[in-house]
């Protein structure tokens, strides 16, 4: 199956091509992938760099709003999309909205059009349990028929992007599937979300900015879980359906800070409380028995041994994130790619 994944060279997309062409996939040879990413500060081909002379891996440098490129990457004989390309940091979105929306809305509206024209036969739109808003303290989970009601530029980009693929499906009958799932944590992780920031900053002895009081509520699921149900979907999941995929890992944010302190062994005086984000949601939690029923996945990592894991791999893999930090994790693409063009 020869496959368009888009924003690969991010954390989930990067995670998603190591599960479908590591070396423990024992389908590796099933699939060729094109990796198209505009390698925004987010996109970093050294989570990539072991498959950079794979022989079914390409990566191609550029932006999912080109409609010219991605028609010609079509031409291809592209069957399946899967779309990860995305500005995905709430933080940022209240600053910089118009990005939000020209990715995350405009970009995959270029994405639908392009892989209508082109028969594409899948199309999997990644999305968020953001799109459902703000849960009460006792309130069940999302499901999947939970009305639409995003609080930040980010989740109303992702919400509206959903709302296009939803009427690309009834109108024209394209192929497209929706999943949308809980905040991920695992390797290559961009240091700027709150699990990855706080390992790497108490490895430094830096402080660690807890917003607020500390006690907003995330689902917390491991990213090789969230790839292993995206596979699924990519296989077998039915056209015009949303799946919500979540982790049973429901905790404050005070809890995962002393939980990563606790596993580094550093003191709590670490922590900072600092102002809090304007409109910061106080509780997601997802209700995932549509794809556990209809699908057969659920997640295997439990929290806790899914952080112990996390926190083992960056304190491995220190070079990794010092150079995100540093910038010049930028260079991978100036030396394997760009001085070979012609
Ligand atoms: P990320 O920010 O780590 O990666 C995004 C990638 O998209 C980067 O490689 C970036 O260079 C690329 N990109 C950005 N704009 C682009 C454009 N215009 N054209 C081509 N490439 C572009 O994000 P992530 O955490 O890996 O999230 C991936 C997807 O999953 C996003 O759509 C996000 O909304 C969704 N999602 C994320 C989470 C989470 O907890 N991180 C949870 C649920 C859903
Ligand atoms: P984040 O990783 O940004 O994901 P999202 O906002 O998409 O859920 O944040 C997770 C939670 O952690 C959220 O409640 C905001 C909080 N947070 C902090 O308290 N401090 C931080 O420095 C960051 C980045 C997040």
């Amino acid at each position: 199956m020869k496959i368009l994944v888009t924003g690969g060279a991010g954390f989930i997309g990067s995670n998603f091509i190591h599960l479908l062409m590591g070396p423990e996939n024992p389908h590796q040879r099933d699939y060729e992938v094109l990796n198209l990413d505009k390698l925004t500060y987010a996109g970093n081909l050294e989570n990539l760099a072991n498959l950079a002379h794979h022989k079914h891996y390409r990566f191609i440098h550029g932006d999912i709003c080109d409609g010219k490129l991605v028609d010609s990457l079509l031409e291809s004989g592209i069957e399946a999309i899967i779309n990860f390309a995305a500005e995905s940091h709430v933080d940022r979105s209240l600053y910089e909205p118009d990005l939000f929306i020209q990715t995350n809305v405009v970009g995959v509206q270029v994405l639908l059009h392009a892989a209508l024209r082109h028969k594409i036969k899948k199309f999997i739109q990644v999305s968020t349990d953001e799109v459902y808003g703000s849960l009460s303290p006792e309130a069940p989970g999302f499901r999947e028929d939970t009305p639409l009601s995003p609080n930040s530029p980010y989740s109303a980009s992702k919400a509206a992007a959903d709302l296009l693929v939803r009427s690309y499906f009834k109108t024209y009958g394209f192929p497209a599937v929706i999943t949308r799932c809980s905040n991920n944590y695992g390797p290559y992780q961009f240091p700027e979300k709150l699990i990855p920031l706080f390992i790497t900053n108490a490895l430094e002895n830096k402080p660690l900015p807890v917003y607020g009081d500390g006690l907003n509520v995330r689902d917390w699921i491991h990213v090789e879980d969230h790839c292993r149900a995206l596979a699924l979907v990519l296989q077998k999941g039915r056209e015009g359906e949303i799946y919500n995929i979540g982790g049973n890992g429901e905790r404050n944010n005070l809890e995962i800070t002393e939980t990563i302190l606790n596993l580094l062994g550093k003191p709590k005086s670490l922590i900072r409380f600092v102002t809090d984000r304007p409109g910061h949601d106080r509780r997601y939690a997802v209700d995932f028995r549509k794809i556990q029923k209809d699908l057969g996945w659920s997640p295997i990592y439990s929290l806790q041994e899914g952080l112990s894991q996390t926190v083992r791999w960056y304190l491995s893999q220190e070079e990794w994130w010092q150079r995100i930090k540093s910038g010049a994790y930028r260079d991978f693409y100036r030396k394997h790619y760009q001085e070979r063009l012609p």
